[in-house]
């Protein structure tokens, strides 16, 4: 079991299997995130900073590594449609992506 910690969303906690995407353990426990290409590594817009435990993250996939080529993804930067979960980590939602309906926290 591994857990999620999102930050600015009240520090809410997310748990779920090991080495599944951070994106699909979001999803799996009804935490609405930003996903405009539905997973396929192809908008950036999952993207989470990584605060805490970037070492629970899997490497970065060859998508990642283009994004960070190009400094379209920051080095405490991951997707979250990419980034497989082995452990405990720390997020936030970056401000850009932040979705409308919701209330973020600091
Ligand atoms: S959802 Fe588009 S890159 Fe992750």
């Amino acid at each position: 079991m591994v857990k999620i910690v999102i930050e600015n969303m009240a520090r809410k906690e997310v748990t779920g299997k090991a080495g599944s995407s951070a994106l699909r353990l979001l999803h799996e426990n009804l935490v609405d995130w930003m996903h405009a290409c539905g997973g396929k590594g192809r908008c950036t817009t999952c993207k989470m900073i990584v605060v805490a435990g970037a070492e629970a993250l899997g490497p970065l996939t060859d998508t990642e590594q283009r994004y960070r080529a190009n400094s379209e993804l920051g080095v405490k930067e991951r997707l979250a449609c990419q980034a497989k979960v082995t452990g405990n980590c720390h997020v936030r939602v970056p401000e850009e992506y932040k979705l409308p309906h919701l209330n973020y926290t600091e």
